[in-house]
Parts: structure tokens; sequence; C-alpha cells
């Protein structure tokens, strides 16, 4: 079948991971991308963290599979006239340039509409547009810290309890999810009105937005002075007393009480451990489970409130029940039971794990240049659509195709890269 985004013409003049990550899911689902990159460097991430030399590193192709790329210097005056030509002709328009790069290169918004109003341009930045930090560049870290999650991550209490970092791209990846978003509602809009607009989101919103719960909890303080599902409560009161939602180690901080676990082999082993959640309406096969009846009619433990005093103790005694089980022994016996848990999985286990591999969420994708490598394919699944992963491009290894097609001349194209403008 065709795919659905088949015919969306699509400028990717992103770089690093935000803006890529966004192009990279549409490619996937039919729309043809083209990346704008710098002739002789192209995106840094080709170079970055590289594991093998000369070859594009994992950075980048990991984040620009279904792509093709054009070199083309936007500052030369032959390179404005290509980009204009396509902005003229094409759909959208991404770009994650640092503040106020685009319109230095001569497009700014009002320009790009009287090019094209039909375009849709799609922008990420750090803050957003009139934020008192407009002007700042951003990478993931600067995000995470902005937008609310390192602050409520990580440990309260003792000197390496500073506000915590997630490993998960909540800044980057999760901020083009959002733009991806916001260019397929404004495409629908643009089916309605016939016209483009300009979307836009912000790292700090887009981590903010996934904060959600934690701006519940501090109007919650706010109002009750205190958290009651926070393992600070009810024994270590005075982490409340500023009225700042505090950071909960492992707890979800939600209604269902949760923490990471031991289990066999953790002292050698850094991830033997599972996520167990006492969901309230699981207490009774949780008694069940760990072989305590008693608890089931006991008034100190029947309710979620009643348990919460008791909750250090309640997680000593299943960690005392899995100690000698492994993560997946300890999970197979907890889902007999119906409870929600699972094993804390490694990137080692991930990599290899036989139902990501049978689902397409991680695929083996074959290189020109670096043989095959393994990526993770489209966490979104259909009935009627099977994105297929293919290799991200080479630096310029479709400049000339691409330029035909706008209509230049095979002699225009040689020129173009005789002077540099490719
Ligand atoms: N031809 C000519 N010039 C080009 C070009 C091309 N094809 N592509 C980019 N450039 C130029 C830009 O015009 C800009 O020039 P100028 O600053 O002289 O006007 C220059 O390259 C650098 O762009 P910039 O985006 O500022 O890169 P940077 O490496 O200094 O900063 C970021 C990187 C990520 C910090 C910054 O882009 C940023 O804050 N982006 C928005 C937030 C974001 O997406 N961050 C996370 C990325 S994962």
């Amino acid at each position: 079948m065709s795919k659905p985004l088949a015919g969306i013409r699509i400028i990717d003049f992103t770089h690093v991971q935000a803006g890529p990550a966004c192009t990279q899911l549409l490619a996937w689902f039919g729309a043809d991308v083209i990346k704008v990159e710098r002739p002789g460097a192209g995106d840094v991430t080709r170079s970055q963290l590289r594991d093998i030399p000369d070859v594009d590193a994992l950075y980048f192709t990991m984040l620009n599979s279904n792509k093709r790329s054009i070199t083309l210097d936007t500052k030369t005056q032959d390179g404005k006239r290509v980009l204009e030509k396509m902005i003229s002709e094409f759909d959208v328009l991404v770009e994650n340039f640092g503040p106020g790069a685009l319109d230095r290169m001569g497009f700014t918004w009002e320009r790009i509409q009287q090019l094209n109003p039909k375009l849709i341009h799609a922008s990420v930045k750090g803050f957003s547009e009139g934020h008192h930090y407009e002007d700042l560049k951003v990478y993931e870290n600067v995000a995470q810290c902005a937008g609310g999650a390192a602050s409520t991550t990580g440990w309260w209490k003792g000197e390496n309890s500073p506000p915590t970092i997630s490993a998960a791209a909540l800044g980057d990846t999760n901020t083009g999810m959002h733009l991806a978003i916001g260019i397929l509602t404004a495409i629908i809009g643009r089916n309605q009105t016939g016209k483009g607009q300009k979307v836009a989101v912000s790292m700090q919103d887009a981590v903010l937005n996934l904060c959600r719960v934690k701006m519940r909890d501090q109007q919650r303080l706010e109002k009750i002075g205190y958290l009651e599902e926070y393992p600070q409560y009810p024994h270590e009161m005075e982490a409340f007393a500023d009225k700042v939602t505090p950071r909960g180690g492992n707890a979800g901080g939600g209604g269902q009480p949760g923490w990471i676990l031991k289990c066999k082999g953790w002292e050698t082993d850094p991830n033997a451990y599972i996520y167990f959640t006492v969901q309230g309406h699981a207490w009774e096969p949780i008694c069940d489970a760990l072989g305590k009846p008693e608890w089931k009619t006991d008034p100190a433990y029947t309710t979620p409130r009643a348990r919460q005093p008791h909750i250090d103790e309640i997680f000593a005694t299943i960690e005392n029940f899995i100690k000698d089980k492994t993560k997946f022994e300890a999970v197979d016996i907890f889902r007999k039971y119906d409870i929600p848990c699972a094993p804390v999985l490694s990137m080692k286990e991930l990599l290899r794990d036989e139902s990501l591999r049978k689902s397409g969420s991680i695929v083996e994708v074959p290189h020109k240049t670096r043989g095959s490598y393994y990526t993770i394919g489209s966490p979104i699944k259909f009935s009627d659509l099977k994105p297929e992963v293919t290799a991200s491009p080479l630096l310029g290894e479709h400049t000339d195709e691409v330029l035909g097609e706008l209509g230049y001349s095979k002699d225009q194209i040689a020129t173009f890269h005789a002077v540099g403008v490719v």
C-alpha cells in the first residue's frame, strides 16, 4: 500500500537529535525527507561519538534513517536560491537551529510566507518565543533542568543527591515527537484552509509537558502540606516543609506506590532488579504471592493509606521473597497474580530481546559503509502499515538527484560543485 505520508515533501534543516528524531518519524510513514547539510561536514552527529573511523557515527545513522541527503551552503547566493526554490515547492520546512540563525540566513517567517504561503515551518528552540531565555542555545540536559525533570528526579537527602538527569531524551527526541504531532496537525489544518503556518515547540515546554504529574503534586502540596504517596511520608515530614515537590527516588509518586527491588545477583549485576507496584486493588493477590495471608485482613495493611507507614517493611518483605530468584523468575511469579511489575532491562538485554526484534521495535539495517547497524524502529504500530527502516543517507548522497528533480541542469549542478555551493 502507499504510505500515508507519501507525497508530503519535507526540507529537513535539522541537526543533532531533537529535529532529526521528528523528521525520521515522518520519513518512516512515507514523507520524502530531504536533509539539507553544510558541504564538507554535514550534521555534527556524523562525526560525533564514532565507533568506526571515517564512517557515519551511530548517533547519526540511528536518527536519520529513511531520508535523502543533499549538501547546500545556504549562506551563498546560489545556495539561498536553491533553498528558496525548495521552500516554494515543498510542504514543510523543519529546523532546530540556534535562536535567530534562520533569520540571519535571510529566511524569516515573513519571507517564507512570501515564497510559499502553504508551507508549514516547524521549529524547535530551547525556550519558546518571547520567553526571557529565548536567546539561549539548549541541549538535552539543559532542557531537563529548565523543564522540571531534574528537580524532581533522583534522591532527596545526603551529599550525593543533587537534581538528576534522566538518560531518556526528554529534551531532544521527546520535543521532536511533539513537533511531529504539530506538523501533522498543521497539514490537516492546511487541507481545510489552504494555508501553512508556523509550528514551534520549545524543549522546555516539551519536558514540562511530561512533568505534568509533578506540577499536579506541587499544587496538592501547597494545598495539603504533604504528599502521602512520596517515600518521605510519614517518617520525614520535614522534606515537605518548604512546599517544593521533592525528589522521590524510585517512587512513582502516583496513586500506586512502587519501588525498585533487589533480586538474586544484585551484588554483582547492576541490573538484577525488578520494579514492583503495590497496586491498590491487587493487594490481596500480592499477599497470596508473598505467602502473607494475614495481611489481607489486618487493618494496618488493608488500605493504601494504612499501608503507607509500612511501605518500607512491605518492600523489604518482597525483597526477602525474591532474594533467591532472578529478576525474570520473580516477574514470572508475580505475573501469575496480575501484579504490575517488570525486570529492569539493560541495553544489552534490550538489543538482543527477541520480542522487540519480532515486532520491529529493534531492527537491523544494512548500510553502505558500515556494514549493518541496529536501530530502534517505529514504536507506533499500525494495522495497515509496517514502517520499513532504511539506511541513513551518506553526506550529499542525493545532491545531484534532488537538484535534478528541482529542474537544475547537469551543467548547473557541475558549477555548484565546482564553486562549493553543494
Ligand atoms: N549552510 C550554511 N550555514 C549553515 C548551514 C548550511 N547548510 N546549516 C547551518 N548553518 C549555520 C547557521 O546558519 C548558523 O550560522 P550563524 O550562527 O552564523 O548564523 C550556524 O550554522 C550554527 O547554527 P546553530 O544551530 O546555532 O549551531 P550550534 O552548533 O552553534 O548550536 C545547538 C547547536 C543545538 C545548541 C543550537 O542549534 C540550538 O540551540 N538549537 C535549538 C535547540 C535544539 O534543537 N537543541 C537540541 C539539539 S538536540
